[in-house]
């Protein structure tokens, strides 16, 4: 990673915008996994102990209506930030306006403004021209660390270091931390490097299959989205998902990985998604009719841990099968479970589902790196350049 960084910046007394993504699940007011606060935290420590006067911005959830406004509301995370560390926090209940200029021009060196929800903000998530050169009239600097957010071209991810100075703009440690991890593994990896995906559909994941069958040394699918690669090759699905649309496209996927690209070889099947009274283990591609499959077999367990063995960089990015449900969760625990003992191997989970299932199932320590951006760890992978990254300069 060779990007300006927050050491470069001269930081002591000047007032310094901060983009994160405090993007959290939560529950009412009650936030159900505290991540990527914590995750910022590494920057924001350095920045306020060195005498920055620290601007925090992120969104939280999609806003459309007023209701999605008032579930959304940033003041739920400022209570879990001031908990989390020492210096002061100030919320500022507005994205704009007098009272966020004056809690501005007032703060003190070394401590913390947390400012509201910029998605209430309709100009955001447009990167809107006004709203970008307003946000920039806050800082002198800009630090990017929200790498959960960097894919989106927005007003607080990008609009802000457009309208700063040259020199005035670095990313944050856990974004030099993601670089380096996720550009480590596309770059340079330790070989074998197997990379496991799963998930939903195929759709989600056409840009990253695509770029790591040329990068991966294997390439294992499990998850709802192997029921098109089965149907792509005449396999039985029953009523398991599948995109009719993306078929054509699995058949050009298993032509180019021939050899590399492993599929599931055996499934479990059951005859509803909620509350099925049969559940059984069939052969891939012979799902019975009435039935479908939600969760990799045994036999597909055995042959990805035979692809695993001796692996020296793994890349895990989606669900074997519909793990919050127990019955089908054990594809995804054995997958887990794998990796987790792999020895001197360097572990990725790409963010999303996945790495709340090794939270979930109680693994999430035992990963060398669990990515706080799902889509954007996807788009990394798929090559694609990342907005919020491209626009902070090469040292
Ligand atoms: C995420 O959770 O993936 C990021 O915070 C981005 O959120 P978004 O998909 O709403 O832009």
């Amino acid at each position: 990673m060779s990007k300006v960084t927050v050491k470069d910046l001269d930081v002591r007394g000047k007032h310094v915008i901060v983009r994160v993504d405090f993007n959290v699940p939560h529950k009412g007011e009650v936030i159900t996994d505290d991540n990527r606060v914590r995750a910022a935290l590494p920057t924001i420590n350095y920045l306020t102990e060195n005498g920055a006067k620290v601007l925090l911005l992120s969104h939280l959830g999609k806003i459309k209506t007023d209701e999605d406004k008032a579930k959304n509301d940033m003041s739920i995370v400022a209570k879990r930030l001031a908990e989390l560390q020492k210096a002061p926090v100030q919320f500022v209940n507005a994205t704009r306006g007098a009272e966020l200029e004056g809690a501005v021009k007032d703060q003190k060196e070394g401590t913390i403004i947390l400012m509201q929800n910029t998605r209430y903000e309709k100009g955001e998530t447009k990167n809107d021209p006004e709203l970008s050169k307003y946000w920039a009239g806050l800082g002198d600097l800009f630090v990017e660390d929200a790498f959960g957010s960097v894919h989106r071209a927005h007003s607080s991810t990008v609009g802000i270091p457009e309208n700063l100075p040259a020199g005035c703009a670095a990313v944050g440690f856990l974004v030099e931390k993601e670089l380096n991890v996720l550009g480590g593994a596309l770059n340079n990896p330790q070989r074998p490097f197997v990379a496991i995906l799963g998930g939903a559909k195929v759709s989600d994941k056409i840009g990253v299959i695509e770029n790591l069958l040329k990068i991966a040394d294997k390439v294992l699918i499990g998850g709802g989205m192997s029921y098109t690669f089965s149907a792509a090759v005449g396999g039985k699905i029953g009523d398991s998902l599948l995109e009719a649309d993306k078929e054509d496209m699995a058949k050009d996927f298993l032509e180019k990985g021939k050899g590399k690209l492993f599929l599931p070889v055996d499934t479990v099947e059951a005859n509803a998604f909620d509350n099925a009274t049969e559940v059984k283990t069939v052969k891939a591609g012979q799902v019975d009719d009435g039935f479908m499959g939600l969760d990799i077999g045994p036999e597909t367990v055995a042959l990805f841990q035979k692809e695993l063995a001796g692996a020296k960089t793994v890349f895990w990015n989606g669900p074997m099968g519909v793990f919050e449900k127990p019955e089908y969760a054990k594809g995804t625990e054995a997958i887990c479970k794998t990796l987790a003992g792999l020895d001197g191997a360097t572990t990725i989970i790409g963010g999303g589902d996945s790495a709340s299932a090794a939270k979930n199932l109680g693994f999430a320590d035992k990963f060398s790196h669990i990515s706080t951006g799902g889509g954007a760890s996807l788009e990394f992978m798929e090559g694609k350049e990342l907005p919020g990254v491209a626009v902070i300069p090469e040292k």
